[in-house]
This record gives C-alpha cells, structure tokens and sequence, in this order.
C-alpha cells in the first residue's frame, strides 16, 4: 500500500461505542481495513474504540486480529498494511453509563478540535440517549461531529420518534446518520444505477408493463444466539421495517432530479407515504406469517424455533413474513409487491423479481411466458433479463435465454463489505444513503398496524418446517394475483 495517491477524505476520529461487540469485529474494522488497504484512508485518520472492558490498545488490537482473521479471507489479508492499519486503533475502556468516563474520551479527541468526528452507536438502542447524553454534556460536539446509528430505530412509530427526538436534543438532523446496511450494499446501488443510468427501463417501469414484483431476503440462519433480541422483534420489525421496505423504495422511487440525498429522500419518502394501508381483516388475507418447526437446513437438522436458546417456548414471534403490498400511485396502482424473508430457509438469497406483462396475441404457435427482470443481491450479485429467441434449427420454435451480468466475472475487484461505503460515507458527510426521520417514522406508520392487528386477532405464526421455502399458505396468498414465487435461479 502507498499513501501516495490523493485523498477524498478529510482527517477524521471514528469512535466506535460497542468496539468490541459483533458488529465491530465482524464487519466494522475489518470494513475500515479494507479502506486502509486501498489507501483511501488519510494519515490523520483513527478509529478509537470504546467498551467497558479493561484492555489496553494492545489488547484490543490482539482481539481484534484473531477476530479480522476468522472474517477476512487469507488472500484478503496483507500483514504489511494490517501493521499499518492498527497503528490507527485507540482503545479506551470507557463505562458509558459514568458521565465522568467520557472525560478520557475528551482526552482523546481534544488534540484534534477540527477533525471530522464520527461517533458510531454500535451499541443496545437503550444506550443511544445516554451516549448522545454524553457526549453533550462532555462538549465533545463539533460542527464537524456526526453519529451514526444501527437499527433497530424502535420497535413502533412512538418509540421511534423518541429516540428521534433524543438524538434531536444533541445533534441537528444534518449530522445524523440512520443506517440501513443494506443501502451500502452495491447491487442496491446497482440498482438505481440500472434504472436511471440507462434510458431502457424508464418507459417500461410502471403498471402498463409491469405485472408484478416480488422481493425476496431468504436467510439459511436461524436465531443464532440472538435469541433476546429476536424474540422480542421477528421478521416484521426486524427485515421487513427496514431492508425490504428499502428495497422496494428504490424499485418503485420516481426519478429523483439528482443524486443529492434531498433529492433522493424525498423520492423515498414519497413512495413510504404511498403504501396502501393493510388494516383489520386485510392483515389476514394479505400478510401470511410464520414461524419454523424443526427442519434440515443444507443438510443439518435444525431445532423449532421455539426449542432454540433463549427462546420462550410458547413464541409466537414470527421467522417468516409474506405480504402482498400495494402503492398507490399512477405509475404503479394495481401492481402487487410480493415481500417475504425468511430464516432457516433452503438458501441464503436476496432477489428482485419484476415480471413484465405477456405479449398481448402470440403469433407464434406457442404460448409465451412474461420477460423477466431478475436483480440477485446475494451471495453473487447478477442482473439478468429473460428474453425469448428462436433456437437453431428448422423451426420457429422461441426458448428463453438470459442477457446476463454477473458482476465477478465483469469487475475484477472485490466485492465490497457495506459497510465500507457507508463509513466512508459518513466521513465525507454524504446522507444519500442514510435514513432521514420521515423516512424512519413512514415505514413505522405502515408497519404499526400490521403488529397491532396481530397483537388483538392473537395471529399465531404458521409452521414452516426449517430449510423449506416458508408456510404453504404464502403460496396461496401469491396465488390469488395469478402468480407464483420464483424459487429457481433459472
Ligand atoms: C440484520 C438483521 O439487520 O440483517 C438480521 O437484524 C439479518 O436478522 C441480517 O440476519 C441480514 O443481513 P445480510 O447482509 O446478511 O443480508
């Protein structure tokens, strides 16, 4: 590595609260190592992380290689620019809860007054108002400060709006960046660049043409551990709030007149604003909700749900969620939005699906199936579109083939970590791919009644045995509209 080339980004202190939690192991340092790798990084640039713990930065740098190594792959991992990388970390064991803790941080940061700061909360939702509390009352707010967040941003509209207003009490909204990881993953951003980097897609990209969509986050997982948090949120408020929501957002935004976050948000927003309301009886026949029984998952018998750790053994939390939602505009009134995600699934899987209406007479003498747009975000990131030819030979007999983009064989360079765009993102001071408040409190809003009504009608989860494609009944669900889940990579 070579710190010769020129850089984007201004001096900065990325502090990490929660540094040695999962997520900071996982996928937080080792992002900012690939970063570092790719000498994106300026020489003035440290990441100081923060728990309770008592290590040293020795210590913590030894934790964190046996981590990076278990999560990098060997031909990703240089130990030159690893010794190089580590030379940034800080680690200062602080006790976020002592207000007199935070003086070690003002230690640390004071030297550096005008460096971008970025104080990131990988910490429990619990502690944001405390720390934000904290660093306050600490002065250690700059103009050039920001937070971040990790979800989960509440688990309802009111307690959104709290720790919204919270957060309002120590920084403006500019300074605020609400993530959604799966933002920062490329095919999203792949796919605003399919759709308003190319003229094709525009005209056909509405109701005349499309005759639905369905969005797919299929995981092989199953709760994992993480039972005290998961079975106080499923799928609902834990996938479908937040990723799928965005997802659809984007399929679905109107063109927004620049890539300016405004601009990008107030697009995003609109589409929120714009879900069809699913309410009372409605959440019956349009949202199928599940939960596994015991299954195999590639090979591996797989506990029920409500057997796993941790898990209170009459749950009703649900693992699996099918909706058919609906947007009620010009450019799409009619089209249904097919969502689901799932854990313990057959595969791990995060797919778009738009089907685009049959020709209107066949001339040939064959009945044709609808083209197809197929955008795969994980594990491989493909975009293909089915379209039909005429095979060799003699007759005219039509066969479906797919114009195919797979992007490892076309761009040579790794695949990057989300996070790694969106730290630097934050850095630079660009909320483009962040969450603004509205957008939080519009998801939240469609969300609410969805969890009320299963709260009052006391909807029990339907079984789904683990490593099947979920309850059979969100095959019937999709199956009223005339259409069926694409469980084939075709
Ligand atoms: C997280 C959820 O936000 O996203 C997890 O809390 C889920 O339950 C994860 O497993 C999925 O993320 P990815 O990037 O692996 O698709």
């Amino acid at each position: 590595m070579s710190n010769s080339v020129s850089f984007s980004l201004a001096p900065f202190d990325l502090v990490l609260f929660g540094g040695t939690g999962d997520l900071a192991m996982r996928k937080l340092l080792p992002a900012m190592y690939f970063r570092h790798h790719e000498a994106q990084l300026p020489d003035e640039g440290r990441i100081i992380c923060i728990a309770r713990s008592d290590l040293t930065t020795e210590q913590f740098v030894q934790k964190m290689e046996v981590a990076a190594r278990s999560y990098i792959k060997p031909e990703d991992f240089h130990d030159e620019t690893w010794k190089t990388y580590c030379d940034r970390i800080v680690y200062a064991p602080i006790d976020i809860t002592d207000q007199s803790h935070y003086d070690k941080l003002a230690e640390l940061l004071k030297p550096f007054p005008d460096r971008v700061r970025v104080f990131y909360l990988s910490t429990a939702p619990s502690l944001f108002a405390r720390i934000c509390q904290g660093v306050s009352e600490a002065g250690l707010i700059t103009h050039q400060s920001r937070v971040a967040l990790e979800k989960p941003l509440g688990r309802d509209l009111e307690s959104a709006l709290q720790i919204n207003d919270q957060l309002a009490g120590a920084f403006d909204e500019r300074q605020i960046y609400r993530i959604d990881h799966y933002l920062g993953k490329e095919t999203v951003q792949n796919l605003m660049a399919l759709r308003f980097g190319n003229s094709l897609f525009e005209p056909l990209w509405r109701r005349e043409h499309i005759s639905d969509v369905q969005i797919t986050i299929a995981e092989q997982l199953g709760v994992e551990g993480r039972a005290g948090y998961y079975d106080h949120t499923g799928a609902l408020r834990d996938m479908v709030q937040n990723h799928l929501l965005q997802l659809l957002v984007i399929l679905a935004m109107e063109p927004p007149v620049s890539i300016h976050p405004d601009a990008v948000r107030d697009e995003k927003i609109k589409v929120l604003r714009s879900l069809k309301p699913i309410v009372g009886r409605d959440v019956l026949t349009n949202i199928v909700r599940g939960q596994y029984k015991s299954g195999v998952v590639t090979g591996e018998q797989v506990l029920a749900y409500r057997d796993a750790d941790g898990v209170d053994p009459k749950s009703n939390t649900e693992t699996y969620v099918a909706i058919k939602a609906e947007i009620e505009s010009w450019r799409w009134q009619g089209v249904p939005f097919f969502l689901r995600t799932g854990k313990s699934m057959p595969e791990k899987r995060t797919e778009i699906v738009v089907n685009f209406r049959s020709v209107p007479h066949s001339i040939f003498d064959m009945p044709m199936a609808p083209n197809r747009l197929i955008i795969r975000l994980q594990p491989e990131e493909i975009i293909k579109l089915q379209i039909f030819a005429k095979g060799r030979g003699d007759e005219m007999r039509l066969q479906p083939v797919d114009l195919d983009l797979d992007f490892n064989e076309t761009f040579e360079k790794r695949q990057m970590i989300a996070y790694e765009r969106l730290l630097l993102d934050m850095i630079r001071g660009n909320q483009t791919l962040f969450n603004h408040r509205d957008e939080v409190a519009a998801a939240w809003e469609w969300i609410d009644p969805i969890i009320n009504t299963w709260d009052e009608l006391n909807v029990e989860p339907r079984l789904y045995a683990a490593g099947t494609w979920g309850p059979a009944a969100s095959n019937a669900l999709i199956a009223k509209d005339g259409c069926g889940w694409i469980e084939e990579f075709t």
